[in-house]
């Protein structure tokens, strides 16, 4: 049990019939000071009830609530203050971390429910952008959170593999292009092409004709045109891994939006039947101004579909296919309007499930605060962060442990770890601008900085050989220095539970900060290896911590490495 929840547990016999176990919970509240107690429970609300004054109903509540678990229990004028017993609580919690081992935080809100998460979906033949980086740490971030609080997420690459781009690209490659060159490097060619056409185009409007029948000829099936749409998907998703495998992240489908090429009838037929679809200049609509929206664009005038009634078939396609009870979308803040477009017409359409559609966005990444822009070549090439943070990440090592067995994979563990937790650390919707010496520092905010806090709490576990710690000892902490270290331990659970409902990785990446901040001040202030009383109740709560750091780091799909 951890601590706030012993206080809800004391509370629940007293309030029962006025007030629910979630209502005060979230009552109650952490004083200012510690001479106020370590929880404090304002009873404000009652006073309707009990047509009393505050004050009076806390004293009299103070007489009535079981205080064994507590060191005291005070009424202070409109609050009841709640001082934990400390010694007791120590004891219990660790146990409880060092028994339920990895399993310790977790809880079962989603029941084992399906939650597809669509997340990272780059554009075939396009360089991962950064914004594809974030949503692909976040969704991972996402999924591994949902799983521990008992749901089972289903990651999703909806692959921007059709559209009308891929008329011009088939175009310019015809043009200016080989099978060597897009073999050699396929992403930098295929949007060399890409980019010449749009130069082109401007003086030679014709190209766009072309460009034009090649997607037409693409979606009616046309052998050369299909051939080569599969071969750009093929190189250009061989690429994507190679990202992928260094961020050690997998998916559960590629499903991109090729893949509802033949379900798009069906959903124009729905949107027909229920005589949702408008004529506009030639194009099908469903008119959104009952939302406020501007209306969604299904059919253009030439009958190509689009990537809004592509999105309809998916979360069609998937309501049927997982029977979810959350469906997420990962992607940037700049698509809000799309999503709520999406939701619009599936309600529209008379589907309730709508409402389990989030959509979750995140900010941009900027580099001296300028957006970044592939046109203006202010782009930042994944592999190449991912690449220079590992060099970054050894030549740190180098200096402070330069014989460190397995240091290539520690710097790998290191660098990419602190990519990842940089982008997780802020809340998703903030901006931030991209500065790899601040991202692989080992000190501050960083993820080094955190692996750093672990490979120490491992060290000091390997100095006292307590590499095994007993399960049936003693222990209670009772110096007062441990407090905010314990404290923190006992609210991992409430972070998961609040990371999950929030879809907020961040409160995980602050959370392991301020765990890893308490712990490195109560490691320099006290003699965790001198032979007392505590001394394996000290080991208990260092091996607590390493575990509590690991798992949070693991949440946010970071390594910890236990040398660094
Ligand atoms: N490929 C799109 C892009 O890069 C993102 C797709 C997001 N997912 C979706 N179901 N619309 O902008």
């Amino acid at each position: 049990m951890n601590d706030q929840a012993a206080v809800v547990k004391a509370l629940l016999p007293v309030l029962g019939d006025t007030l629910d176990e979630a209502t005060i919970q979230k009552l109650i509240e952490v004083p200012k000071t510690s001479n106020l107690g370590d929880y404090a429970f304002p009873v404000f609300t009652l006073a309707k009830t009990y047509r009393k004054a505050p004050q009076l109903i806390a004293k009299e509540l103070v007489e009535k609530i079981d205080a064994s678990q507590f060191e005291k229990i005070q009424a202070a004028g409109p609050y009841i203050n709640f001082f934990l017993d400390k010694p007791q609580f120590s004891h219990d919690l660790l146990h409880e971390i060092l028994t339920t081992a990895d399993h310790y935080g977790d809880a079962d809100l989603g029941k084992k429910g399906n939650v597809p998460i669509d997340m990272s979906s780059p554009n075939i033949a396009k360089p991962i952008s950064m914004g594809h980086l974030r949503s692909t740490v976040i969704g991972n971030a996402i999924a591994n959170i949902l799983r521990k609080v008992g749901y089972n997420p289903i990651k999703i690459n909806h692959l921007g593999d059709w559209g009308t781009q891929f008329g011009k690209l088939i175009v310019g490659y015809k043009k200016w292009g080989s099978e060597e060159a897009v073999k050699a490097d396929p992403i930098t060619n295929l949007l060399k092409y890409y980019v010449r056409f749009h130069q082109e185009d401007q003086e030679n409007p014709e190209l766009d004709d072309e460009a034009r029948e090649w997607f037409r000829k693409l979606e009616a099936g046309d052998d050369e045109a299909t051939k080569l749409w599969s071969w750009f998907r093929e190189v250009s998703l061989k690429s994507f891994m190679k990202i992928y495998d260094m961020l050690g992240i997998t998916f559960d489908s590629y499903n991109g939006e090729a893949f509802y090429n033949d379900k798009m009838a069906e959903v124009v037929q729905l949107l027909e039947d229920k005589n949702l679809l408008k004529e506009s200049q030639g194009a099908e609509i469903v008119d959104l101004s009952a939302y406020d929206l501007n209306p969604a664009l299904i059919k253009k005038s030439d009958g190509a579909t689009l990537y809004i009634t592509r999105d309809l078939a998916a979360a069609i396609y998937r309501k049927r296919t997982y029977d979810f009870v959350q469906s997420v979308y990962v992607v940037g803040n700049e698509q809000r309007d799309h999503f709520k477009q999406l939701k619009a017409v599936l309600k529209e359409m008379g589907f309730a499930w709508s409402d389990q559609i989030h959509h979750v966005p995140f900010g941009l990444i900027t580099q001296d605060g300028k957006k970044l822009s592939t046109r203006q070549g202010r782009v930042i090439l994944l592999e190449k962060v991912l690449n220079d943070a590992v060099d970054l990440a050894r030549q740190e090592i180098d200096k402070k442990n330069p014989d460190l067995p397995n240091k290539e994979a520690v710097a790998k563990d290191v660098g990419i770890g602190a990519v990842i937790f940089h982008d997780l650390k802020n809340d998703r919707l903030n901006n931030f601008d991209f500065n790899l010496e601040e991202v692989v520092r080992f000190e501050g905010e960083t993820g080094p900085y955190v692996q750093y806090t672990n490979a120490r709490a491992q060290s000091i576990l390997r100095k006292a050989g307590a590499t095994e710690l007993d399960a049936a000892a003693d222990y209670t902490i009772t110096d007062a220095s441990a407090w905010e270290v314990l404290k923190a331990l006992g609210n991992f659970p409430q972070m998961v539970v609040r990371a999950s409902k929030e879809y907020e990785p961040s409160v995980i990446a602050k959370y392991a900060l301020h765990l890893a901040k308490t712990f490195n001040k109560y490691y320099a202030n006290t003699k965790v290896l001198v032979d007392d009383a505590e001394k394996p109740a000290r080991l208990a709560l260092v091996a607590s911590v390493s575990q509590v750091l690991v798992q949070s780091l693991s949440l946010l799909g970071v390594n910890a490495p236990k040398e660094m």
